[in-house]
């Protein structure tokens, strides 16, 4: 992902924030996620999903698809677009790792009693769309919308 140098009054509002792929690193993105929510007044317990529905999708990134390796990079972006009254919130997280089958992510049965396997159900009940771009050359560039 190439970052546009200028910012015009013509785009649109994009944070953009890349990080390396190290799990500790994922409590400042929530933070600013989360106060860019706060400033846009969305209700605090919908941020709160939409937070960890985020915060999920990245942490699956760093542990299944980087396996924990610290040398590369996340790239989470959002923008949260207003057309008509109507808000919607975008969120891009970008990884340059091996592709993801997006048929081989599968959540674990609710009614099994296990620790792991709760991540997929959150980004899903957090967020309308969760769909991988298959238009990306390299690795993977996941997309989340909700409607708010
Ligand atoms: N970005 C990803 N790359 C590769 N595999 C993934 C990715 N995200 C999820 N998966 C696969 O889907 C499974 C389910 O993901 P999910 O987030 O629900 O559970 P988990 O990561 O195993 O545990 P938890 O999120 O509850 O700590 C994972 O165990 C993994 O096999
Ligand atoms: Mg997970």
């Amino acid at each position: 992902m190439k970052p546009k140098l200028e910012n015009n009054a013509n785009s649109k509002p994009v944070f953009s924030i890349k990080f390396p792929a190290i799990v500790e690193f994922v409590v400042p993105l929530r933070k600013a996620f989360i106060s860019f929510l706060e400033i846009k007044k969305v209700p605090h317990e919908l941020s709160y999903m939409l937070t960890l529905g985020m915060s999920e999708a990245v942490i699956n990134v760093i542990e299944h698809t980087y396996k924990f390796d610290a040398s590369k990079w996340v790239v989470v972006e959002w923008m949260l677009e207003e057309i008509e009254g109507e808000r919607e919130l975008v969120v891009t997280i970008r990884d340059f790792g091996k592709k993801v089958d997006p048929s081989s992510l599968t959540p674990r049965p609710l009614d099994k009693l296990e620790d792991h396997g709760l991540g997929l159900h959150l980004i899903k009940k957090a967020f309308d769309v969760v769909e991988f771009d298959q238009n990306v050359a390299e690795g993977n560039l996941l997309r989340l919308v909700k409607k708010l």
